[in-house]
């Protein structure tokens, strides 16, 4: 019979106490290997840790000691054998061309000073040259190249072993389909790296997941994992997935040339300039220990300022030759070493549920916690997100529980501490009724979650005010939650339209409201007439329409109403819209109060137009034709569309003497042939096309 997770995670607790105590017995070797597979599985295959890498280190390195005294013990498939079992079998497996080793954890100077101390020893040096990095927190990936192109992609795996994604990986933009090696004198070059969401998309894709009564995922590490064994490329591609190449992990030279770097900090370089994404600004040589323990200190500090997580930093010794000197034991090279950041994380105790209700009804449970400081923020708030996260987790009021703020992201729970409890816990009893509205509440088959169907729901009417009014929508100014709060509860605004009908008499009357204030309020709400479409679109909160999809359905008609006639098909056929935000779009532009809505906005003034002319700017494209084909590695097609027409340019829609420039993507067909036979035509790259409108 399998171990239940439950049980596993009680062991897992025991273990932990009795390895910080009185240390872990030979007899409960076999137990902790159990949990340690445990844990790796969470961590590698299911992408859902339940302890944090300190504690797994802790049981690791237990692990390590009982089987370094006890040799006898050691069996073939212990962890320290072999990090890691059992891939998922949705991929072909693939053999790493070596081994991709993990790094050894320090998570302070001392660590640092004794890595240092070995590494000085070892090559018999007095001072050594390293290289720092970030540490990069996603999935870790290797990718081949030969003969300068991209010929595999595969998950890390096991290590040994790893899941051929090609597809997927083909989708990530910052990955070069082709990279000119052989100027270094290289065949083949396996290339490592960690695949990442940054957080900006990690927040939209969450919005969404749980917008559709999902439960959202934990960090972005997760959902950069996740989504690189997504069997859809389409939907890989969608999901804005980054790369950072850090090393190069394997090699071999072209007939009778040599390499032309000897430093790690060399390849970086040499891998920037090769169109990939490396550390190259980020990362610092310096000599002496003393100095990168201050460099790491120093990151620390800015780790909320990047735009992608980070969560520590990476030591490598610069230098190949000493690196080759140092070697590896059989899971991490000596040469390296990873210093982690403090975690984010902080136990405090559940006081209550508190309800709320979303714009499109969803009622999401928001744990308030007794205030604790994660990070330099103060947490008293942790969103639970649907009633299934707090069955699964098993989580009480009253209860301590462990919150984790990974960066700008919303802190969540990570798990109770049932050992803790005294008895006085009391479960949570999601409720049957909206909290705002007080109608019942509905849960559909095939969602996480409770939602409020009242369309007048009061709840649900002031947050579509509020998203329609944000700054990334319509963006008025003066009209924030508080505003809209006040007039809401006095009768004074009850819908959008009513929004551009102010009753500003009324308005006059209320405190803090003078003559001065209203002027202006009245100015930023008649600017707003003129929003581009694009953000009205996404201010009407249309279900999974975020900005850049908002975008894409402007683009693509001369006027909102247009949206009437599109079928799924028609919409899916789009940039970047899938089979469920094609329904949601379809449903929403097919509802009469929809339409009606849209025509009294525009008889209010609101522009519905998509007014391309807003393009029109005395950009050094006018008069001139574009056409792109093929895939594109720095830009999205719509962005390069828009770009054009930024700059004055027209896009047009195929291939003639009217075309003045085709711009070529990777795996270029038809067009790019048809092309060539007119000699007008001029062809150019896409590197080309940004230095033309001056990005490059
Ligand atoms: S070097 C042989 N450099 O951290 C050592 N790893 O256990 C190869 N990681 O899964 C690793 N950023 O994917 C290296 N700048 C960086 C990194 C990095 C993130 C990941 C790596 C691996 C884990 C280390």
């Amino acid at each position: 019979m399998t171990t239940s997770v439950k049980d596993r995670q009680s062991q897992t607790e025991t273990l932990l106490k009795k390895a910080k105590a009185v240390g872990i017995t030979t007899q409960e070797i076999d137990e902790l290997r159990d949990v340690l597979r445990f844990h790796e599985y969470r961590y590698y295959i299911q992408s859902d840790p339940l302890i944090s890498d300190f504690e797994y280190d802790t049981l690791y390195k237990s692990l390590e000691a009982l089987e370094t005294e006890n040799p006898d013990l050691v069996v073939p498939d212990s962890p320290t054998q072999r990090v890691g079992k059992g891939l998922t079998k949705d991929f072909p497996t693939v053999q790493h061309l070596v081994p991709m080793l993990s790094l050894d954890n320090s998570y302070n100077s001392d660590d640092l000073l004794d890595f240092d101390r070995k590494a000085r020893e070892a090559t018999g040096l007095s001072e050594i040259e390293y290289c720092v990095e970030p540490k990069f927190d996603g999935a870790s990936i290797s990718l081949v190249y030969e003969d300068d192109k991209l010929v595999r992609g595969a998950t890390r795996g096991d290590g040994m072993y790893g899941d051929d994604i090609t597809p997927n990986i083909r989708q990530i933009r910052t990955i070069p389909l082709t990279a000119k090696f052989s100027a270094h004198g290289l065949q083949t070059a396996e290339i490592r790296g960690e695949v990442l969401i940054n957080k900006n998309n990690f927040k939209v894709f969450n919005e969404a997941l749980v917008e559709a009564g999902n439960q959202p995922l934990a960090n972005p590490r997760n959902a950069a994992s996740g989504t690189l064994r997504i069997k859809d490329p389409l939907e890989v591609g969608r999901r804005k997935l980054e790369a950072f190449v850090y090393s190069l992990g394997y090699y071999t030279t072209l007939k009778g040339q040599t390499e032309d770097f000897t430093t790690h900090a060399e390849t970086l370089q040499m891998l920037y300039e090769l169109g990939f994404r490396s550390p190259e600004r980020e990362k610092k040589v310096l000599k002496g220990i003393q100095a990168v323990i201050d460099y790491c200190n120093e990151f620390e500090v800015k780790r909320d300022d990047l735009p992608y997580e980070i969560d520590g930093m990476v030591v490598k010794v610069n230098a190949f030759e000493l690196q080759d000197k140092l070697g590896m034991t059989t899971h991490h090279p000596r040469w390296a070493i990873a210093f982690k950041f403090k975690a984010r994380q902080a136990t405090s105790k559940l006081l209550r549920i508190e309800y709320q209700v979303g714009r499109t009804g969803n009622i999401g449970p928001v744990a308030k916690v007794e205030p604790v400081p994660i990070g330099g923020v103060m947490v008293a708030s942790v969103s639970l997100f649907n009633e299934d996260v707090i069955r699964e987790k098993d989580i009480r009021i009253g209860d301590t529980v462990l919150v984790e703020r990974a960066g700008d992201v919303i802190p969540y729970i990570v798990k109770a501490m049932p050992e803790l409890r005294d008895g006085t816990e009391q479960p949570i009893q999601f409720p049957t009724h909206c909290p705002s509205c007080n109608d019942p509440l509905f849960r559909a088959e095939e969602e996480a979650a409770w939602r409020c169907i009242n369309i007048v729901c009061p709840a649900q009417v002031l947050e579509r005010l509020f998203h329609f009014a944000s700054k990334d929508a319509m963006d008025i100014r003066g009209l924030g939650v508080a505003n809209i709060e006040k007039f809401y509860k006095l009768g004074l605004l009850t819908s959008i339209p009513h929004i551009y009908q102010l009753d500003y008499e009324a308005i006059g009357q209320l405190e803090g409201f003078g003559a001065k204030s209203i002027d202006k309020l009245k100015a930023a709400i008649e600017s707003t007439k003129k929003q581009p479409l694009h953000r009205l679109i996404f201010a009407l909160g249309i279900r999974y329409v975020g900005e850049t999809t908002a975008k894409t359905l402007a683009h693509a008609v001369d006027h909102i109403l247009d949206l009437q006639n599109f079928s799924e098909e028609d919409l899916k056929a789009l940039e970047d819209i899938g089979p469920k935000v094609a329904g949601s779009v379809h449903a929403f532009f097919k509802n009469d109060d929809t339409i009606e809505l849209l025509k009294t906005l525009e008889s209010l003034g609101l522009t519905l137009a998509n007014e391309k002319k807003q393009y029109a700017t005395a950009g050094n494209l006018q008069g001139l034709t574009f056409l792109f084909t093929g895939t594109l590695n720095k830009l999205k097609r719509s962005e390069a569309e828009e770009l054009v027409e930024q700059n004055g340019g027209t896009v047009v829609s195929g291939v003639s003497s009217k075309l003045a420039y085709l711009v070529v993507g990777d795996d270029a067909g038809s067009k790019l042939e048809k092309a060539k036979k007119i000699t007008s035509i001029k062809i150019i790259t896409e590197d080309q096309f940004l230095k033309i409108i001056g990005r490059e």
